[in-house]
C-alpha cells in the first residue's frame, strides 16, 4: 500500500524529472486535499469517468512518422513549438515540453507510444480534443 503522497512524489520523480517535496508541507497538504475534495462524492472502488488513459486499438500498420510530423505542425507545435520544447510564460511552463531535458522521463505512464497515443487521442489539441483525427485516419479508416 503506497500513501497518496509518496504516489504523488514517484509522479515529481519518476514521470516529471523532478525531485519529491516535503510531504508534510503546504503544497503537499494543499494538493492531497484538493484530491480528497474531488474523490467526495465518488464511491468506494469506482473508476470515475474520465480519468485514467483510454487504450486504442493496435494499428495494423506501421507508425508513419512523415504523417506524424505533419500533425505536429498543423495542430501542435502552435503550444508546444516547432522544436517540441513547449512554451514558457515567465518562469513556468504554459505549455510543457514533449522532448528535451524539461519533458517526462521513461519512467511516464506515456512514455509508452500505446499510452502517448490514448493520452493525445483524448486530449489534444488542448481545449479542442479531436480536432487533428481526420490527419491521421488511414484509407482504410483505422
Ligand atoms: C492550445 C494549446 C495546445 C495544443 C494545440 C496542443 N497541446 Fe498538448 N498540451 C497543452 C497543455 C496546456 C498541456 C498540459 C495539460 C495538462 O497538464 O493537463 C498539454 C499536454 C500535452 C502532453 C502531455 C505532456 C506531459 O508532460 O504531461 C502531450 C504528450 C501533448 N500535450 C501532446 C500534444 C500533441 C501531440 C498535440 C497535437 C495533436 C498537442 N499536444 C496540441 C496544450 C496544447
Amino acid at each position: 500500500m503506497e500513501s497518496l503522497e509518496k504516489k504523488i512524489n514517484d509522479c515529481f520523480e519518476r514521470s516529471l524529472n523532478g525531485s519529491p517535496i516535503d510531504s508534510t508541507g503546504r503544497e503537499m497538504r494543499a494538493m492531497t486535499a484538493y484530491m480528497r475534495w474531488l474523490a467526495q462524492k465518488v464511491p468506494r472502488n469506482v473508476k470515475p469517468a474520465g480519468s485514467g488513459i483510454m487504450q486504442l486499438p493496435w494499428l495494423r500498420h506501421a507508425a508513419d512518422p512523415g504523417r506524424g510530423q505533419l500533425v505536429y505542425m498543423l495542430h501542435c507545435a502552435s503550444c508546444h513549438g516547432l522544436d517540441g520544447r513547449g512554451r514558457k510564460a515567465g518562469e513556468e511552463y504554459q505549455y510543457p515540453p514533449l522532448w528535451g531535458r524539461h519533458s517526462f522521463n521513461t519512467g511516464a505512464g506515456i512514455f509508452r507510444i500505446s499510452k502517448m497515443a490514448g493520452y493525445i487521442y483524448n486530449n489534444m489539441p488542448w481545449a479542442q480534443p479531436g480536432k487533428s483525427r481526420g490527419l491521421v485516419r488511414t484509407k482504410r479508416g483505422t
